[in-house]
């Protein structure tokens, strides 16, 4: 385990509700995932994974379900102890595993003891931490709206003083005052606390959002093309904050950082790589907005790759614990060429549990939805077998269990070469053994309408990936010559020819010379 380990390597997001209940209470916890690491990797049928994305599993009143944390130090009792957290870590660097948790900077929970004595009074030595303001004539003091639709105003009264304070999510999540130093230190002390217990880095929440325009301007109502820029996101300022977290990382061998940046314009979204001064990546979700199109998708990754400074090293994702899972929004029988692709493009891929298995959103019936935004249906309990509650739990779980366990589960696919599990296992093994996967250049190669081909080349090396993206066959001409099949989506082929007939939605990965 050494070097830049975040690029060669393959990220598989644990919502740690959703992933194995280990004390029968329906929700998951990290002894759970400790139980469960072996599917991850350490074994010959381990899908192979080198590092492990921890969605938040603080301490919280789990009104946005962890993002809204009341101590950033300790373990959730619903999650287990840090003892727990040690044990994890441990289990999982053993299996050769890195771990990056999440670091929730832009707000904390309405029941953090900085917010509680914040709101005490205006002249607490915490007042500034946050952002307070007195209102317009009974109306709140801009037009700053929070980004979790249907909430309305960022912006709630409080009764003890008068004055509003700022939330970009729930009222019971406050913004953080990022203008103030004693927040930027106390978020440097949180880092630390994290890196000197071993995490090997953080997963950034709302990473371009922490800085707000500190004269509080209200956002221009008319925006044409992104244009002109709102003033609570993305300011020039939030860099200064990434190149402070880079310093702190850069303090630990081998840490990296990733940041949750919705930024849509990609010249906008690259200036995150900084001059390899900040955080190592920002996500890119564009991949994760497109429709199903080859011409979608091969536009957006040539464009950033157009744009990425040389020394910016891209990811790619496809689903996490905000979007409808991609088996949903694309169809599961495009899941295959799904995973083709991410784990065949330039960058470092990121997995959200369950995908290799091809779990699709689960429908939430009215009362037993949880989440104020509507995301229950993409957070719904790891399908490991066709027990009655998919083995996650012994309880009734926290949401509903999918129905279709007897094909999609681990248990059902594990043994099956054809299955989509084996697939992702197969195209995890070929990444790891290629330099040109791994590591290479990316080149888009000519190709049909609905067919999306690359190349990648290492020095000895040379990969072609042609992606059918329509229900239809493809006849095509491979301009490669002497290719040898490595990897079809579909089990049953066996060979390719330079005149080659695609499978609907077949996708293959051949090796040239
Ligand atoms: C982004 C997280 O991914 C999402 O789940 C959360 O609700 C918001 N940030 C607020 O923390």
């Amino acid at each position: 385990m050494s070097g830049s380990w975040w690029r060669d390597g393959v990220f598989y997001q644990i919502y740690p509700r959703s992933f194995q209940d280990s004390n029968g209470d329906g929700v998951g916890d990290l002894p759970g995932i400790t139980a469960r690491l072996d599917h991850l990797n350490g074994r010959d049928d381990s899908l192979g994974i080198d590092a492990i994305w921890l969605s938040p599993f603080y301490r919280s009143p789990m009104k946005d379900f962890g993002y809204d944390v009341s101590d950033y130090r300790d373990v959730d009792p619903a999650f287990g102890t840090l003892a727990d957290f040690d044990r994890l870590l441990a289990e999982a660097h053993r299996r050769g595993i890195r771990v990056i948790v999440d670091l929730v900077p832009n707000h904390t929970s309405d029941e953090h003891p900085w917010f509680v004595e914040s709101r005490s009074s205006t002249d607490n030595p915490r007042r500034d931490w946050y952002v307070w303001r007195a209102g317009r004539n009974g109306a709140p003091p801009n037009n700053w709206r929070s980004w979790f639709e249907g909430v309305g105003p960022a912006w709630t009264r409080d009764e003890r003083t008068g004055e509003w304070y700022l939330h970009h999510f729930l009222p019971g999540q406050p913004d953080l005052n990022w203008w103030n130093e004693g927040v930027r230190a106390a978020m440097d002390g949180v880092m630390r606390f994290w890196l000197d217990r071993g995490v090997d880095g953080f997963r950034v929440d709302v990473a371009h959002g922490l800085v707000k325009d500190p004269r509080l301007r209200g956002n221009p109502r008319v925006r044409v093309f992104g244009r002109p820029a709102p003033r609570d996101r993305d300011l020039d300022e939030v860099h200064e904050v990434h190149r402070r977290w880079r310093r702190v990382i850069d303090e630990y061998p081998d840490r990296m950082a990733v940041g949750e940046v919705h930024v849509r314009d990609l010249r906008r979204l690259v200036r995150y790589y900084g001059r390899d001064d900040e955080l190592q990546m920002p996500f890119n979700f564009h991949l994760l907005r497109q429709p199903w199109s080859a011409a979608g998708f091969r536009g957006v990754v040539d464009e950033w790759e157009r744009l990425l400074p040389a020394h910016a090293w891209p990811n790619a994702t496809l689903s996490n614990h905000d979007v409808v899972r991609h088996a949903t929004r694309y169809g599961v029988e495009r899941a295959r060429v799904a995973a083709m692709l991410l784990l065949t493009l330039r960058g470092t891929p990121f997995l959200y549990y369950g995908e290799e298995i091809g779990m699709t959103n689960v429908p939430i019936p009215a009362d037993r939805v949880v989440d104020v935004v509507g995301r229950d249906g993409e957070r719904t309990p790891m399908q490991w077998d066709a027990s009655p509650n998919a083995g996650f739990t012994s309880a009734d779980p926290w949401l509903p269990v999918a129905a279709d366990l007897g094909r999609v589960s681990v248990a059902a696919q594990r043994g099956d070469p054809t299955s989509l599990l084996s697939l992702y296992r197969r195209l995890v093994r070929v990444r790891r053994g290629s330099d040109a996967l791994r590591r290479g250049a990316y080149r888009v190669l000519p190709s049909g309408p609905g067919v999306y081909a690359y190349e990648r080349t290492a020095e000895r090396e040379r990969l072609v990936v042609v992606l059918n993206f329509t229900d239809r066959a493809q006849r095509l001409h491979l301009a490669v010559a002497d290719t040898r099949l490595v990897l079809s989506t579909d089990p049953g082929r066996d060979a390719i020819s330079e005149r080659l007939t695609l499978g609907a939605n077949e996708g293959i990965l051949a090796r040239a010379g």
